[in-house]
């Protein structure tokens, strides 16, 4: 059983080319930009600190994260002004989608400063949160008068020995239960659970997961885990394929797939046949979905990455710091998007990606 994916181009561009066949005269205000794989840019991930209260050991592994660990300086982030400058000018290339994360995006405990600058900007159709909850019962409420709508929570474990190893924590799971509740209250909806499945590490959770997210009310989404970064230890014996996800979630509770609401969504979706609900699937690594790739991300200090397994990322600060228009800024952007090739997840070998990659905890989940 799979949700299905629908390759070719993507939605909007085939809408552009739609639009210009029926009145070549007359083009839209604003073309999309193009890669080079007619992906169009829609989606900007924006990652606010490279630090994290957690040391998850497919992330940050603490040997590599520890006391010595250069994170970036405070006064090379750019600033709330800067951001909202640079998130403007992506969304006047199409982007109608922002998810903030980190790292550990709560860190920035003026974050609701900034949703409140961001959630007027014209054409934002969605703001997500990636966080690991722990600060949410001080932060919710700030975060949805600030104009937040939804989140989405990371949680690899019920029980407190597992949840303890993965997040190389001395805190329990109540910590993150208690921000999902504490996001509940808020009225923050939907709220989903990113899972990092691992076999021998937390295979044996699927179903506690599973059966607790639908109790509580909550979306889960099992992610396979990748190979992002190069410092996490990635085997491919460590990857619970989603189809073996799938088959377990369905003898327990039987599902169906879901259509997607648009291409390029990342989680497949099924709906449980009792009524109870959603649960989604994250197969970057058996079923990569390269080809309807439509996200940016964009680094705490304003590089512009294409690609989640990218080396390298472009300077926007410089650009900002340089003195550029808003029309230059865009320039730049698109001239950076029209040349994108990416399509890491399906270049991807048998033992696993080769070469200098980002760090996930740089460029956000
Ligand atoms: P919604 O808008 O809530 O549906 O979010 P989403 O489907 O975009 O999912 P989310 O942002 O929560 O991402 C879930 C996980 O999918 C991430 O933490 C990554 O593990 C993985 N992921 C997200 N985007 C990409 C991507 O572009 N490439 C790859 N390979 N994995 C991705
Ligand atoms: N594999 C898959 N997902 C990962 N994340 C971080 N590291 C990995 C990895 N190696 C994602 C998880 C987490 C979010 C912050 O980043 O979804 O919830
Ligand atoms: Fe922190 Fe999230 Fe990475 Fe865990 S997965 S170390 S919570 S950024
Ligand atoms: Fe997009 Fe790169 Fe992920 Fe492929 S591997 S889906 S191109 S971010």
């Amino acid at each position: 059983m799979s949700a299905g994916r629908s390759d070719g181009c993507i939605c909007r561009a085939r809408r552009y080319r739609a639009r210009m066949a029926a009145d070549p005269v007359t083009p839209p205000a604003s073309p999309p930009v193009l890669d080079r794989l007619d992906r169009p840019v829609e989606d900007l991930r924006v990652s606010l600190t490279d630090r994290c209260n957690l040391r998850c050991t497919y992330c940050m592994p603490r040997e590599m994260f520890g006391p010595d660990h250069a994170f970036l300086p405070r006064e090379e982030l750019l600033s709330f002004e800067e951001l909202t400058r640079v998130l403007a000018a992506f969304i006047d290339l199409g982007v109608s989608k922002l998810r903030l994360t980190g790292g550990e995006p709560l860190l920035r405990t003026d974050l609701p400063d900034l949703i409140a600058m961001i959630a007027p900007l014209p054409g934002v159709q969605d703001i997500a949160l990636t966080t690991n909850g722990i600060l949410l019962p001080r932060l919710a409420g700030r975060l949805v008068a600030a104009g937040l709508k939804r989140v989405t929570i990371s949680l690899d474990a019920l029980d407190d020995e597992t949840f303890r190893r993965v997040a190389d924590t001395p805190l329990s799971v109540r910590a993150v239960t208690e921000g999902v509740e504490a996001a509940l209250a808020a009225g923050l909806s939907p709220v989903k659970i990113n899972s990092v499945i691992q076999r021998g590490v937390n295979d044996h959770q699927i179903e506690d997961l599973a059966g607790w997210a639908r109790d509580t009310g909550v979306t889960l989404r099992f992610i396979e885990f990748m190979d992002v970064g190069t410092t996490n230890g990635w085997q491919r014996e460590r990857v619970v394929p989603a189809d073996e996800v799938q088959a377990r979630i369905h003898a327990r509770w039987p599902i169906a797939p879901v259509e997607p609401d648009r291409q390029g969504e990342v989680a497949e979706r099924f709906r449980y046949l009792d009524g109870a609900g959603e649960v989604g699937i994250v197969a970057s690594v058996t079923r990569p979905f390269c080809r309807t790739c439509v996200r940016a991300r964009l680094s705490a200090i304003g590089e512009l990455y294409t690609c989640l397994f990218a080396a390298t990322g472009h300077d926007l600060r410089a650009v900002v710091r340089g003195g550029a228009s808003d029309e230059e800024l865009r320039a730049a952007i698109a001239s950076v998007w029209r040349a994108r090739t990416d399509r890491a997840s399906e270049l991807r070998t048998e033992g696993g990606l080769t070469g200098e990659r980002v760090e996930m905890s740089y460029i956000g989940g």
